[in-house]
């Protein structure tokens, strides 16, 4: 296996001898590591440099990744990036109304010595790419995410555990056509983070049909697996601050309260704020996390779990404007303040 070879320094070797990013050198060689992946995947996705950082940051939080976007905005050639740019394999799947759940796990099959023996899916890779994953009936799709929530499947009774990272991007068209299955909210929770892929601004688009009109960059990979998993401990070692964590308390416990939301935030995603929090502040390279950390992360993180009621949904209102009100609303309070009455009452320091 190749080693990345940081414009900045000497190649990154021995990644994951040492698992925490408390030092220095540690927080140093997230950056120059992350960096180097994110240039790599810029050769291919143009434009919206954020979209790759926030893809790249659900695989360092363990999390998975929804890409919504309409059709022809890369979310495909965006996957194929991420996953080229790192060692390991990729397989990707493409949702369609007649996939049966054995079609992503796999199966057994007699050998000729009359045993059977297990034909994998396309589950059993590092990076699995859902394409179209609204494409495929409900049965299909949580074949799909019950993989991603326990990265173990069973077949014909029997377990198997998958491999390591293991990171599924799945896509989806946000118009609702006809012969689509819209994903359930107790499945779109699987999700650690959403991200919107919108249209290119006119000059990324000129660079696209620049780039695109002769032939597609090809993506070689610039960081081994021991390399991400050392990303994924690092963001497990950093310092997360009491403030941060009743940040993320109180953002979830707002849409909970929220009059127009029918199903707030849960546990688990305050809990992915978190996650999402740690691996954003090592992309930035920082041995610490901050309440701005969620604050960055939190649009992704919450708004494909908000339900508003029908009558909020009739007046036009939406996820990303409840999202809005909380995030400037909800106070960041010291560690040593109060936090009761969160969003209400006198704070310690408004965000805003
Ligand atoms: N931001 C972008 N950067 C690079 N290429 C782009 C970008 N936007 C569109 N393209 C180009 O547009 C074409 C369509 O991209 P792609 O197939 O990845 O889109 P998609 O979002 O997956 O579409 P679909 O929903 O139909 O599957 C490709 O040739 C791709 O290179
Ligand atoms: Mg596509």
């Amino acid at each position: 296996m190749a080693h990345a070879q940081g414009p900045e320094g000497p190649s990154l070797q021995d990644a994951g001898g040492d698992d925490t990013a408390h030092g220095h050198d540690d927080t140093t060689r997230a950056r120059t590591l992350t960096r180097t992946i994110l240039d790599e995947v810029a050769r291919s996705f143009v434009g919206h440099s954020e979209i790759p950082e926030l893809v790249l940051t659900a695989l360092i939080a363990r999390g998975h990744c929804l890409l919504e976007g309409v059709p022809g905005v890369a979310k495909t050639t965006l996957v194929k990036a991420v996953a080229g740019s790192i060692h390991g394999s990729f397989k990707r799947i493409q949702f369609t109304p007649d996939l049966v759940p054995s079609d992503i796990t796999g199966t057994y099959v007699p050998s000729r010595d009359g045993t059977f023996t297990l034909r994998q899916g396309p589950i059993f890779a590092h990076v699995v790419l859902g394409d179209e994953i609204n494409r495929a009936p409900a049965r299909t799709q949580s074949a799909l995410l019950e993989a991603m929530q326990e990265s173990q499947v069973t077949i014909d009774g029997e377990t198997h555990v998958l491999a390591e990272p293991f990171f599924v991007l799945a896509t989806q068209n946000p118009i609702e056509q006809e012969g689509t299955y819209p994903l359930p909210e107790s499945q779109i929770d699987r999700f650690l983070l959403r991200v919107v892929v919108p249209y290119p601004s006119a000059d990324d688009e000129l660079k696209i049909l620049r780039t695109y009109s002769t032939r597609a960059p090809e993506i070689r990979p610039v960081a081994t697996l021991a390399e991400v998993l050392w990303l994924q401990n690092a963001a497990e070692g950093l310092y997360v601050d009491d403030e941060v964590y009743a940040y993320a308390v109180a953002l979830a416990g707002y849409t909970r309260a929220h009059p127009h939301v029918a199903l707030g935030a849960s546990p688990r995603a305050s809990l992915g704020l978190v996650l999402a929090a740690r691996a954003a502040a090592l992309i930035e390279g920082r041995g610490y996390v901050l309440p701005d950390d969620v604050r960055r992360v939190a649009p992704y993180v919450l708004t494909h779990r908000l339900m508003l009621t029908a009558s909020a949904e009739a007046e036009g209102i939406s996820p990303d404007s409840i999202l809005h009100e909380a995030l400037s609303r909800v106070p960041i309070r010291r560690a040593d303040a109060r936090t009761d009455g969160v969003g209400h009452g006198v704070a310690a320091r408004v965000a805003g």
